[in-house]
């Protein structure tokens, strides 16, 4: 694997290896056995956007694995002055062993990667967050056993997140139904490969997609950069709410999971995230063993 850039770059074979890894790492890491892969390795970490998890839990991951992290924030680095991301990834090549970048637009992943020489992880464009999803999908497994086979709900925006879960979860055998408003899909591009695999159900009526689910998945109505639209998208996604009724038609057993941060109250309510905060807090902290898989796996010499 050269990059993370995108789960429909890869294949079914490759995201099992990521999270068999990641299991390992995981479990390494609680029995206090020592993995240093990246021996001396700098990753750059460009934020032009806010975060607490994917900073945090990268910061730890490399330096678990021996190396050490490099925080560049947008407002600091000439990218945020208006240096192009072609000569922005040629001169970070020649220092840094790899680069996590989140951002707006997916381009910029997509043309450090192109431009530069080294590995390039998407720590969260507007139209996908694989990291998270690998993280989603350790967290299921962990939870159900198995992935094939499983149905996985997503209710509101058909957003960056939505768009991952249905690469993602679709790519390990799953089938993904997505709730949302007409006018807020998931891409085009990805619904159009989603509807080729016959295993993805959009439709705007929440109770029909929940309906038998194994794992039930929401996320914020105003994703990071549209503040603005919050107000209106409140009028627009009422109802899109992961609540008790909600539940009650997903599997008895059905697991809930939000990529967080949660607005509870709006996408989930209070006793809903609290009954299944198990599972959530888990899939917060997978996110680091998911991430320290990707690294091993792009950045290993
Ligand atoms: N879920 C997630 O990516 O969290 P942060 O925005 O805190 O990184
Ligand atoms: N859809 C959210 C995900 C945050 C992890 C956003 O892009 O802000």
């Amino acid at each position: 694997m050269k990059h993370l850039l995108k789960l429909g770059d890869l294949s079914t074979q490759e995201i099992t290896q990521i999270l068999d890894l990641a299991d390992q790492l995981k479990a390494e890491r609680k029995a206090g056995i020592p993995h240093r892969h990246l021996e001396g390795q700098t990753l750059g970490m460009i934020f032009t956007k806010s975060s607490t998890r994917t900073r945090v839990s990268f910061e730890v991951g490399i330096h678990d694995l021996g190396g050490h992290a490099m925080f560049l924030s947008s407002r600091d680095i000439q990218l945020g002055r208006g240096e192009s991301i072609k000569d922005t990834a040629r001169v970070l090549s020649r220092y840094l062993d790899g680069i996590m970048i989140r951002t707006f637009d997916q381009k910029d992943p997509e043309d450090l990667a192109k431009y530069g020489s080294i590995p390039i992880i998407n720590g969260l464009t507007d139209y996908c967050h694989p990291c998270q999803v690998l993280a989603d999908l350790q967290t299921i497994r962990e939870f159900k056993g198995s992935l094939e086979g499983k149905k996985l709900c997503f209710v509101g925006d058909g957003n960056n997140m939505a768009n991952s879960l249905i690469v993602g979860g679709i790519k390990m055998g799953m089938y993904v139904s997505v709730a949302c408003p007409e006018g807020y899909r998931p891409d085009a591009d990805i619904i159009a490969w989603a509807n080729g695999t016959g295993r993805l159900q959009i439709t705007d009526d929440i109770f029909a997609a929940a309906t038998d689910a194994d794992a039930i998945y929401t996320d914020v109505w105003a994703s990071m950069g549209q503040e603005g639209e919050a107000e209106e998208r409140k009028r627009v996604f009422k109802g899109y709410c992961v609540d008790a009724k909600l539940m009650s038609v997903a599997k008895p057993d059905a697991m809930v999971l939000h990529c967080l941060p949660a607005h509870k109250g709006e996408e989930i309510t209070e006793d809903v995230f609290e009954a299944h905060a198990a599972e959530i807090f888990e899939e917060a902290e997978n996110r680091l063993h998911a991430q320290k898989a990707v690294m091993v796996l792009t950045m290993k010499k």
